[in-house]
């Protein structure tokens, strides 16, 4: 797909981190973005900044998405692109044991529902309402009319300690990408999924310098956390490159995660 004035593209989790990243990246082609987040403050400003369109949208809710897509259509036409970067970390061992006291506690399902709630139901449910657009559309170039392109981890490959909530999330993404990417392969949408390693996003910027350090050293090369920067090259090779379809991608330097 060629990036430019012609196309709009929804961007999840746009107010921060990748999504930002990405966002800012699809704008500077002449893409008119759409960040769907629930950060109104920060998606504002960056919406703002890039001349797109910022909605308040919850990827758990059916009719704040479909909401979403209503106001960015309004604006923008009908996506070509969906990029999903609405996520959240959580961490929890499947038994703890509470050091002081010795109490033993099966993992809270309410935080294992929510995390699966939010990475694997709100990436569905925004690709799918994207999908039920994007079929509408006129056929561009390759007989294509829209891609979309979902963020998992390599957590959804090498999990690590406390990271069963989240990696099945994840794994979720990871392992629907090829059945969706057959399901819309007649309708001329494509679907891609990047599995980033560490990144440097506010995910992570809380985390104390010597705890980023010693995660940049575990990386083969570069040894460097990833960036916004490096995610969002990738997003837009996916969205262009029209031959990539039903591919999960690692972006992580070649590190395999340790179990902790
Ligand atoms: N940072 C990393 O090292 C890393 C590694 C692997 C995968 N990822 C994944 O990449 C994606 C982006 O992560 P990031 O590091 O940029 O994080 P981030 O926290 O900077 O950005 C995530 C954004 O998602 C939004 N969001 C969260 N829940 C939402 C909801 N229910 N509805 C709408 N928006 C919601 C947040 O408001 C935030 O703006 C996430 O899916 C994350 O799991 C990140």
């Amino acid at each position: 797909m060629k990036l430019d004035g012609s196309i709009s593209a929804v961007v999840t989790g746009g107010a921060s981190g990748l999504g930002e990243g990405t966002a800012r990246a699809l704008a500077a082609q002449g893409v008119k973005v759409a960040i769907f987040d629930m950060q109104a403050d920060k998606g504002e400003a960056v919406a703002a900044e890039i001349g797109g369109v910022f909605c308040n949208v919850d990827v758990t809710d059916d009719a704040s998405v479909a909401a979403g897509f209503e106001k960015a259509r309004a604006a923008h036409g009908q996506e070509r692109i969906c990029v999903n970067c609405a996520g959240i970390a959580t961490g929890m061992k499947t038994v703890s044991r509470k050091k002081d006291t010795g109490e033993i506690k099966a993992h809270d399902m309410a935080q294992f529902e929510r995390t699966v709630r939010v990475n694997l139901f709100g990436t569905m449910r925004v690709l799918s309402q994207s999908a039920a657009g994007m079929v509408t559309a006129d056929r561009l170039d390759d007989g294509e009319r829209g891609v979309i392109i979902n963020t998992a981890s390599v957590a959804a490959q090498d999990g690590q300690i406390g990271q069963a909530a989240y990696s099945a999330s994840k794994g979720g993404v990871f392992a629907m990408t090829l059945p969706i990417a057959r399901d819309l392969a007649q309708e001329g949408v494509r679907i891609n999924t990047i599995l980033p390693g560490i990144m440097w996003t506010p995910m992570m910027a809380g985390m104390d310098q010597k705890i980023q350090d010693a995660l940049a050293a575990m990386i083969p090369f570069p040894s460097r956390l990833g960036t916004p920067q490096d995610y969002a090259s990738l997003a837009l090779e996916l969205a262009r490159n029209v031959y990539i379809n039903g591919e999960c991608i690692r972006l992580d330097g070649a590190i395999r995660l340790a179990p902790r």
